[in-house]
């Protein structure tokens, strides 16, 4: 799978997301450290539908479409969390369920497969385990971005400090 299909997945699918004010407002909100939710985000969704794609090579399919709504989605609720949430517990636990929120009124449309991807991509932090292929791939994606993110930060971010 080459990485302009991907980026036209992306579009394809996840268009009201990054039209959308809660997107612009994420590529600003500062996100484990040394990156922004909307990078971060991007990453998730991207490093999503790579797996996606591997595994149907060896046969498992996956649902492209919710993955990219859900992936996009999945930290949404997280924006204002100083404001929001009393402190990391309270953030882990609750911005799923406000990214559900969020997502709702993105695609009032969307589906329960869509719902849980982003009710559960916290596991094991916090909610219940992921059960379907979707969420099992995009809780997956979010792990390893969240280590990407955490130990090497991203290049806007360092240019931003660069200025
Ligand atoms: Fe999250
Ligand atoms: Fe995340």
């Amino acid at each position: 799978m080459s990485e302009k299909r991907i980026r036209e997945e992306i579009r394809e699918y996840g268009d009201p997301v990054l039209k959308s004010e809660h997107f612009q407002k994420a590529l600003k909100q500062t996100h484990h450290k040394k990156t922004s939710v909307g990078e971060h985000t991007l990453r998730v969704t991207a490093s999503s539908l790579r797996l996606s794609h591997a595994l149907e090579k060896i046969g498992i399919r996956s649902d492209q479409k919710s993955i990219v709504q859900g992936a996009l989605c999945h930290d949404l609720g997280i924006l204002g969390r100083d404001e929001k949430y009393k402190n990391n517990r309270e953030c882990c636990m609750q911005h799923p369920k406000d990214s559900v929120d969020v997502a709702k009124e993105l695609y009032p449309e969307m589906d329960q497969k869509t719902e849980n991807i982003i009710r559960h991509h916290m596991w094991p932090l916090g909610g219940k385990r992921p059960r379907s292929r979707e969420e099992v791939i995009v809780s997956a994606a979010d792990k390893y971005a969240s280590v990407k993110d955490v130990v090497y930060g991203t290049l806007h971010h360092r240019k931003e400090k660069e200025k």
